[in-house]
């Protein structure tokens, strides 16, 4: 008998079809979020579950509490921050993500942000189509802010902040700060890039990007007091996630003019709230968490979840664990 596996993510038939040759699937078929009755229902019965962090919630202890077979959550994603990794030990489940195979497209929309902030490109695109560019407009008004030649500081230089390096060394001639756990030699050497504590990264950068994995460490990690020792020029770019970031300590930021801009990808809540502040300031950047989402990227995730959840309930090891069962 196939094992059982609940798709709470959507996926394309080649990957469906990969999973269906080793597992019975049920699968998801509304949009959005999965329904707590409805997750709760099938999670009873399967194996393994396949989603994202914001598919089908945290995987805690009352999730697992309701999921006597559960062996493998699969994440279509590098981040797994939904994982409650001591509740999953516990409960001998283990957990999968999707690194690589997102690094090059998450970098390419950093920069893209950074670009955008920077240049204040969706603020003078609203301009142009509003009618507002007249024979009479003072060019000044729509001047932004060089990205080529000056200072970039990555907060988090793994795999995707690498990427990110690589385009502002090669492409825009940028120096390059950065702060991570612990050294990264190889980016050193690559891309000349000079490791600097946290504080020392926020005074000297001229673009702040974070792209750290958010930790009980990293929760919260840019607040109030890190704002402050931002540039009143600098633009802060966040790719990692809304809860590293103390958002009511950025829209001070932002209405205190103690930064220039910023470019998000990621917020405290998601959706975003309609009436979130961050949305009102025309030098802010924003897109709807879709630091992975191309075609061709998603497709190489989701097979790359499919392999991960196969491998384990066919008895072989998964290609990306980060959670380890205890037996
Ligand atoms: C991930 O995969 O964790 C990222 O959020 C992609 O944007």
């Amino acid at each position: 008998m196939k094992p059982k596996v609940f798709i709470a993510y959507p996926i394309t038939k080649n990957v469906e079809d990969f999973i269906a040759e080793h597992c019975e699937i049920h699968k998801w078929q509304g949009n959005g979020r999965v329904p707590t009755d409805i997750l709760l229902e099938e999670i009873a019965e399967v194996e393994g579950l396949y989603t994202s962090g914001s598919m089908t919630g945290p995987i805690n202890e009352e999730l697992l509490t309701h999921a006597p077979q559960l062996k493998v959550v699969s994440n279509v994603s590098v981040g797994y921050n939904n994982f409650d990794v001591a509740a999953m030990k516990q409960h001998n489940v283990i957990g999968t993500n999707t690194p690589n195979v997102l690094n090059e497209t998450v970098a390419d929309l950093a920069f893209g942000l950074l670009l955008a902030a920077a240049r204040r490109i969706p603020e003078l695109d609203r301009f142009v189509k509003e009618g507002n560019w007249q024979p009479t407009t003072d060019y000044v008004d729509l001047y932004g802010k060089d990205v080529h030649g000056t200072t970039l500081g990555i907060i988090g230089m793994g795999r995707i902040g690498e990427a990110i390096a690589k385009r502002a060394k090669f492409g825009f001639d940028m120096n390059i700060l950065y702060h991570n756990r612990n050294r990264n030699h190889e980016a050193e050497e690559k891309y000349d890039a000079e490791y600097c504590d946290l504080d020392a990264i926020l005074m000297k950068s001229d673009y702040v990007l974070l792209m750290t994995p958010l930790t009980k460490e990293t929760f919260h990690l840019i607040g109030e007091r890190e704002f402050k020792l931002m540039k009143e020029t600098s633009i802060f770019i966040n790719v990692s996630r809304g809860q590293t970031v103390d958002e009511q300590a950025l829209i001070q930021a932002l209405e205190n003019k103690e930064i220039y801009g910023a470019g998000l990808d990621v917020f405290e809540t998601e959706p975003v709230e309609s009436d979130n502040p961050l949305l009102k300031f025309p030098n802010v950047v924003t897109v709807p968490h879709i630091g992975s989402a191309t075609a061709q990227t998603e497709e190489a995730m989701a097979m790359r979840a499919a392999e991960n959840l196969v491998a384990v309930l066919t008895g072989k090891e998964p290609i990306d664990p980060v959670v380890a069962s205890r037996k």
